[in-house]
């Protein structure tokens, strides 16, 4: 039997008009909650928002997230076989799902 993690993830573009989903993804030792979050794009939901750019390095810092309640980098945090919960940053504007405004201001593109 292949060993799951079941994450309920945040979807919506607001914190008022949104919803929990569970989902299931395979798991296996050594994986980051990113992983496990590209695999449920790539298989299941391609739909679903999320940011990265370096995958593993810790690097970008443009993967913070909330799982069970603890600000971390999906990148880094464990992957683990129970029930994880997936939030976008609390004190952050929301754009979608689990992607939120993290850049300052002064470094944020505005068009002319
Ligand atoms: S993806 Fe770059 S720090 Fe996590």
């Amino acid at each position: 039997m292949t060993a799951t993690a079941t994450l309920k993830i945040w979807r919506g573009s607001s914190r008022q008009h949104g919803e929990w989903q569970i989902h299931e993804v395979p798991f296996e030792p050594g994986q980051s909650v990113l992983d496990g979050l590209r695999w449920l794009r790539a298989n299941k939901d391609p739909t679903l928002a999320i940011r990265f750019s370096c995958i593993n390095a810790n690097a970008c810092k443009e993967c913070m997230i909330q799982v069970d309640g603890e600000t971390v980098y999906a990148c880094t945090a464990r992957l683990e076989p129970r029930d994880m919960t997936l939030a976008p940053l609390p004190n952050k504007r929301l754009i979608r799902d689990l992607v939120t405004e993290i850049a300052p201001p002064s470094e944020r593109f505005s068009p002319p």
